[in-house]
């Protein structure tokens, strides 16, 4: 977002013309600062066989996966509606890889019928696919190296051994028996990071554990290392920097394939990295009011467009971009749900009236895909800019979309 004569501007859009062309709520999307992370991820591991599989549980709007489509990367999917929509964007099944969580193996055997890369994180759809499908069907096994990390949010915590996530470093004796039986061909090894484990020393002991553990499996073609990479929020973020990671990843990795005999492909799985700082929130102040010692504003959104500071802490920056000049104070804002709703405490904002226009940044990861219909809101349209346009990329819901689905019976 830029300031430009005292008017805020996204992809050379004025903030005001969009918020007067689609109404609020809206999520707006910058295809220019979408594509520059993705470029940014790319250069940051040149010099190693690496793919973007983007993870769109992140945002899935059908717009912003064929943007991705157009930007080079794959898609790492974790149920089959993702999969369909990504196929449905133009990806080919096998520039999807399918990683989900304690799911029926019917789901596993749809995408194998589809043609995606398989990820497979616990024994018992392991055994289901060796039983049925034995050597003929490769996959890729999902890891928990069980490296102990404090964790900002026990919600998104990954590498924990008490986490649900990945094949326990404890079962490996099991995992070696099925894999043995089945004569099942493991082509990849997959772990996720939360981004909250993202330091460097967790990310080393984490690396060494995998890669020690990798040499036992002899048919690998790939390395999947997952997303979790973080992106700066606030000015004390303490982030750690993808070239830096890059820079420590190709040492690491090119050590790792030098041991191991031969050249694997690199995959990760960013999410958040491609597109948290290319959304934003833009609402209305509707209300603006006092109670006790607390100067409430009041927007005409809540956590059911955007849950992350209420279900995870998270922070957002918020600007009032109808009052850049306006003088400082202190202000909780929250939202229109009929529970507390706060999106920010105590947040610096420049002198807020109402119909004045805030908007919440970092918003392009975990927005939308999380949003929900709680309170019979509608759901914000969101817009994509795009080659200096503002395009609508869906619609506001209507009525229809709160009754969609449902069976009135005679009573
Ligand atoms: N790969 C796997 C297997 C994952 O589980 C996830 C995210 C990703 C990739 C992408 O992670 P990213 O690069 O976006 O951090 N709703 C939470 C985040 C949950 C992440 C779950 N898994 C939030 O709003 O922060």
């Amino acid at each position: 977002m830029n300031l430009i004569n005292n008017e805020y501007t996204i992809g050379g859009v004025l903030v005001s013309d969009i918020a007067a062309k689609f109404e609020t709520p809206v999520y707006i999307y910058d295809a220019l600062i979408i594509k520059s992370q993705v470029e940014i991820f790319k250069k940051a591991f040149e010099g190693v066989d690496m793919q973007i599989k983007y993870a769109m549980k992140a945002n899935s709007n059908i717009s912003i996966l064929k943007l991705m489509k157009k930007l080079g990367t794959g898609i790492d999917s974790v149920s089959i509606p993702e999969i369909q929509m990504a196929l449905k964007a133009g990806f080919k099944a096998n520039e999807i890889v399918f990683t989900p969580n304690v799911v029926d193996f019917e789901e596993i055997r749809q995408a194998i019928k589809i043609g995606t890369a398989i990820n497979i994180e616990n024994l018992s759809n392991l055994e289901k696919l060796g039983k049925e499908f034995g050597e003929s069907v490769p996959c890729f096994i999902r890891l928990n190296p069980n490296v102990v990390a404090e964790a900002e949010s026990e919600k998104v915590e990954a590498w924990h051994k008490q986490s649900k996530f990945g094949i326990s470093l404890n079962q490996f004796d099991k995992l070696h028996e099925i894999i043995k039986k089945y004569r099942i061909r493991v082509n990849g090894i997959h772990l996720h990071s939360s981004h909250v484990i993202m330091s460097k020393e967790v990310f080393l002991k984490g690396a060494k554990i995998i890669f020690d553990l990798a040499k036992e499996f002899p048919h690998l073609e790939y390395f999947d290392f997952g997303g979790g990479i973080s992106v700066v929020q606030s000015d004390d973020d303490q982030v750690f920097n993808i070239n830096d990671l890059g820079q420590l990843f190709k040492k690491v990795f090119s050590e790792f394939c030098k041991e191991y005999g031969r050249e694997l492909q690199l995959w990760f799985e960013p999410g958040r990295f491609l597109v948290s700082t290319a959304g934003y929130l833009l609402t209305t102040v509707e209300i603006i009011k006092t109670n006790g010692q607390t100067n409430f504003v009041g927007i005409n959104s809540g956590f059911s467009h955007l849950i992350r500071p209420m279900f995870y802490n998270a922070w957002h920056n918020i600007v009032n971009i109808s009052n850049p000049e306006g003088e400082e104070k202190e202000y909780t804002v929250v939202g229109n749900l009929c529970e507390i709703d706060n999106f920010a405490k105590n947040k610096v904002l420049n002198n807020v009236r109402e119909k004045d226009l805030l908007i919440i940044e970092n918003a392009g990861a975990y927005g939308f895909s999380m949003s929900s219909h709680y309170n019979s809101r509608p759901k914000p349209a969101e817009v994509l800019i795009i080659n200096g346009k503002a395009k609508l990329i869906r619609k506001r819901d209507g009525f229809e979309d709160f009754m969609r689905n449902q069976v009135e019976i005679e009573l």
